[in-house]
């Protein structure tokens, strides 16, 4: 079915999933905040991630690292000298905008070489107009750093400035040394992290897909350049299983896309990003690089410490290879909403459903007694289940609205407590998808959630 921006906003507006940031005073461009079923939705997907990434992958361990680091990681990264957007403005209008953004919406292309150069060639031949304004009347390009600049302590100079981070990768690069010997990990290993990042970035927009404060969950895996196994593949494979088995994305609504040799980044060897399918258009969710010894090799120029793996098997010291899947919380969030909201038919009604796993749902049951009269029941029962799923009660309205409320956030089943329960000590659940009810024992009820769950 097809979706439109307008209308997931208003819908995960609505139902608690996402509200404008700072809204009582106007809002503040480009910030959102998550509400009571957002909040639950965006932590399973970290759960989900962090379980298949970290804990149930015996070859990795995980890390909570530092926002602000010193300098000198950014120096060495190379963030201090390229990350910076083509900054271009329109002498009519006076909008400021991204010069590769401009050119790729007008031609509909990729562009391979990114050079200034290049980029105002393009412009000129192709006689592009700002997008606002509609006239071709530009000043040249300019580079905008793109990091959140800070003061640390309680003068504010040159000396002082911090940055907050634009990845949480660097911070892994840096702990490499102490993480291999406290776990004493042989290679290869990975080490995983999800954290806050923040990009100044010109044109951020398309609601939560490109925002200037997000979350990254990011695994480097570190392997010797004379293993024989292809990492790349391995983990490309295992991110697209990912998608497939724990978040059913459904295949239609992906794409793997090559970065040609012109399009990869200082620091990439290879990269491939899988693209989603979004109401908006085709955009980057996940990318996965081949960031050989780049970063490894530049922090211990810029460190001056020794970061090289001693092998066993050789006795010869080597800086590692890294492969790097790198994906955005919020990204994934809206792909998760759009690849699970549908609407069908039911009777002569509509019904607005959203199949999410089990494990990413907000709620897993919804608990809803028939009438007043089994309220006080319903409530022993939710509060029993509660202990072991998150559960809500919903007490207001006719039961048919109740279960299509459910349906609409996802819950994947709802117990109704009716005027039998109290003598045969059942309920009916029912289950999201299918509709389908069955009559099952309290006693039973966990059981029955755990051995039907998807
Ligand atoms: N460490 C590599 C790295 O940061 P990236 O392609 O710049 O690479 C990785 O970012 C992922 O982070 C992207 O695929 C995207 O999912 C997410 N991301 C990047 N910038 C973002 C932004 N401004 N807003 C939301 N998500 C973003």
């Amino acid at each position: 079915m097809k979706l439109d921006m307008e209308k997931l906003i208003v819908f995960l507006k609505s139902n608690g999933f996402i509200f404008q940031g700072s809204e009582i005073y106007g809002g503040l461009a480009n910030s959102w905040d998550y509400g009571p079923l957002g909040s639950e939705l965006k932590k399973n997907i970290k759960d989900t991630w962090w379980n298949y990434f970290v804990r149930n992958n015996e070859l990795n361990v995980g890390l909570d690292s530092s926002i602000l680091l010193n300098n000198g990681v950014w120096k060495a990264s190379g963030h201090l000298k390229n990350f910076s957007d083509p900054l271009i403005d329109c002498k009519e209008c006076k909008t400021r905008m991204r010069a590769d953004k401009i050119i790729e919406e007008f031609t509909k292309e990729i562009i391979t070489d990114p050079s200034d150069e290049n980029l105002e060639r393009i412009i000129k031949e192709k006689a592009i107009p700002c997008p606002i304004c509609k006239k071709q009347n530009f000043t040249s390009i300019r580079k905008f750093m793109l990091m959140y600049k800070t003061n640390q302590g309680v003068i504010e100079n040159e000396n002082s400035i911090v940055y907050l981070r634009p990845e949480t990768a660097q911070g892994i690069f840096i702990n490499f040394k102490n993480i291999q010997r406290s776990t004493r990990k042989k290679l290869p290993f990975g080490v995983g992290q999800i954290g806050k990042s923040f990009r100044n970035e010109i044109t951020p927009g398309n609601f939560i897909f490109r925002t200037r404060e997000f979350e990254q969950m990011e695994l480097e895996f570190f392997f010797s350049k004379d293993d024989k196994q292809d990492w790349f593949e391995y983990w490309l494979q295992e991110v697209n299983n990912f998608l497939k088995n724990k978040m059913l994305f459904k295949q239609e609504n992906y794409i793997l896309r090559e970065h040609s040799k012109d399009e990869l980044a200082h620091y990439a060897k290879r990269t491939v990003d899988i693209e989603y399918k979004f109401p908006f258009g085709v955009g980057e969710l996940w990318g996965i690089a081949h960031r050989a010894d780049f970063d490894l090799k530049s922090h211990m120029a810029e460190s001056k410490q020794d970061l090289s793996y001693l092998n066993p098997q050789t006795n010869q010291k080597e800086i590692p290879y890294v492969i790097e899947p790198s994906v955005g919380v919020e990204r994934l969030f809206l792909a998760t909403i759009c690849n699970a909201y549908d609407e069908e038919k039911v009777g002569e009604d509509m019904r607005t459903i959203l199949k999410l796993p089990f494990a990413l749902a907000s709620y897993k049951v919804a608990v809803l007694p028939l009438q007043k009269q089994q309220a006080e029941q319903a409530k022993q029962i939710f509060d029993e289940i509660k202990e072991e799923l998150n559960a809500t009660f919903d007490l207001a309205g006719q039961i048919g609205k109740r279960y299509r409320r459910q349906d609409a956030i996802g819950t994947p089943f709802c117990i109704t407590v009716d005027f039998d329960s109290i003598n045969d000590q059942c309920v009916t659940i029912r289950e999201r998808d299918t509709m389908k009810q069955e009559r099952v024992l309290i006693s039973e009820i966990i059981n029955y959630i755990i051995k039907n769950k998807k």
